[in-house]
């Protein structure tokens, strides 16, 4: 795996005709201790959330029920992932910009975190992105 790209990740799936289940464990699908895990739900119809840049922080996100699209500019490139099985896990790198739409009807956000939350960490212009990104 070259984890300096973001890519979506096959996560194992236990096939069972009583559910089927998926699982994340750090050190084997992941290349990040796992610091802080959180969720986003009952997001209403059309909107958007994330437009922002982690200095540090790496992520997995994960569609646990339903779907969305999440799009990741590089400072030249736009990425775009569809997320619509539980078992996909989007691993995105730090320092690129990314945002998340489409969110399908109580679909449900899981996103695993390589930091603690801190608000230093986050860049909220895309301006102040291109420019942090000449400066590293
Ligand atoms: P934010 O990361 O901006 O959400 P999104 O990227 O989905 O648009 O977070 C929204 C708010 O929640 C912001 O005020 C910070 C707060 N927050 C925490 O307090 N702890 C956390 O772990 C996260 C992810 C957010």
């Amino acid at each position: 795996m070259n984890w300096d790209k973001p890519q979506i990740i096959n996560l194992p799936k236990i096939n069972d005709p009583r559910g089927n289940l998926t699982f994340i464990e750090e050190g084997s699908h992941i290349p990040f201790d796992i610091k802080r895990v959180y969720w986003i739900y009952d997001v209403p119809g059309g909107q958007i959330r994330g437009g922002h840049a982690f200095k540090d922080q790496k992520e997995i996100i994960v569609a646990l029920s339903g779907s969305l699209d999440v799009t990741i500019n590089t400072g030249n490139t736009k990425i775009n992932f569809s997320l619509n099985r539980s078992y996909f896990g989007l691993y995105i790198p730090n320092g690129l910009w990314r945002h998340m739409e489409n969110f399908s009807t109580n679909s449900v956000v899981l996103v695993i975190s390589s930091t603690l939350y801190t608000e230093d960490d986050y860049i909220y212009s895309f301006r102040d992105f291109i420019n942090w990104q000449k400066l590293i």
